[in-house]
């Protein structure tokens, strides 16, 4: 695992409570390994009780951590889609640390097709987790925060979330959910004089994940490797900037989101240059296959 920068060397402060949702594998494993290693005791949770439990012992044999202090985490099962099981999982994470500082909702799935194949299962699911679930998350985050008057909401969107993605047009919409969500909650919460109370959004390009590991034969999935494809770990370390530097969205990599949000100015010529676009990202899509050789290892090298 690559090692935290050497920027944040000597703070080795106890950080308080922070809450990752969906955090058993991919993204959200990478993210509370990070938080735990910066000084933070990480909630791990997940739809997956198992895994989240396994990700909390794996921080733990991490201590002690880089600066001194042992990583510490605790897991429990938590289903997003439950917005009274988030209000407890806020409640426990502040018996246990005596403070909730962060909660990152990170949980997601996704499922690809033109929007008319797309089954009216998997739509719910998509809303109820992805969209719902971080609605849910935030409110419940924002109920202990309100009262403390400080604290950080981290919700991981995607660049689908500024731009629609033919192939991945419900996904798309829940994340487009996300961002207007949390922009307009971040509002309320400057309007209610909050000034302490942050909300990031984190939009990152497709990342080699265990989301990812099926779809290399998909064609609908293939505007997911049209850009860099990004490893879990190094989204987690921007994710960690962001805790640290709140910012209401930020597309990872840069230029992917300066491109995107060009596509979204003209949707007129973007639906145009659609047919060429999705043949380049198919060919890029399938040498990517080519390079994985049947494994899960990342394709990067
Ligand atoms: N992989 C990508 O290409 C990519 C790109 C941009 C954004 N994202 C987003 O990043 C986040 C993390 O995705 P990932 O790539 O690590 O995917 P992943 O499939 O590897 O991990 C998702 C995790 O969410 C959990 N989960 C699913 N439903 C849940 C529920 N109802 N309640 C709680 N947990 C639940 C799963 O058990 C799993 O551990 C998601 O929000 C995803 O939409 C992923």
């Amino acid at each position: 695992m690559r090692l935290l920068k050497d920027r944040r060397a000597g703070d080795s402060v106890e950080r308080g409570g922070a809450v990752v949702t969906g955090a058993g594998q991919g993204l959200g494993r990478e993210i509370a390994i990070r938080l735990a290693l910066d000084g933070f005791t990480v909630h791990v949770t997940d739809v997956d009780g198992a895994r989240a439990a396994a990700v909390a012992y794996e921080i733990e044999q991490l201590s002690p951590g880089h600066y001194g202090r042992p990583c510490s985490a605790f897991a429990s099962t938590l289903d997003v889609r439950d917005a009274a099981a988030c209000r407890a999982a806020a409640a426990s994470t502040v018996e246990r640390t005596g403070t909730l500082e962060v909660w990152v909702n990170n949980a997601g799935v996704f499922y690809t097709g033109p929007v008319w194949d797309v089954t009216p299962e998997q739509r719910q699911l998509m809303f109820e987790v992805n969209a719902h679930g971080t609605i849910n998350g935030s409110l419940a985050a924002l109920e202990t925060m309100r009262p403390a008057t400080h604290g950080h909401v981290v919700n991981i969107a995607s660049l689908a979330g500024l731009v629609g993605v033919p192939g991945e047009g419900l996904y798309s919409a829940t994340k487009h959910a996300v961002l207007g969500f949390s922009i307009s909650a971040l509002g309320d919460l400057r309007a209610a004089g909050f000034r302490h109370i942050n909300i990031s959004c984190v939009c990152p390009d497709g990342m080699w994940t265990p989301m990812l590991y099926d779809k290399l034969e998909d064609p609908h999935a293939s505007l997911s490797f049209s850009g860099a494809l990004l490893k879990p770990e190094d989204v987690a370390e921007r994710v960690l900037d962001v805790v640290h530097k709140p910012r209401a969205v930020t597309a990872l990599p840069a230029w992917r989101g300066v491109q995107v949000r060009l596509l979204d100015q003209l949707p007129g010529l973007s639906v145009r240059l659609m047919p060429a676009i999705l043949q380049i990202s198919r060919w890029q899509q399938a040498a990517i296959a080519r390079r994985r050789h049947g494994t899960t290892a990342p394709p990067h090298s």
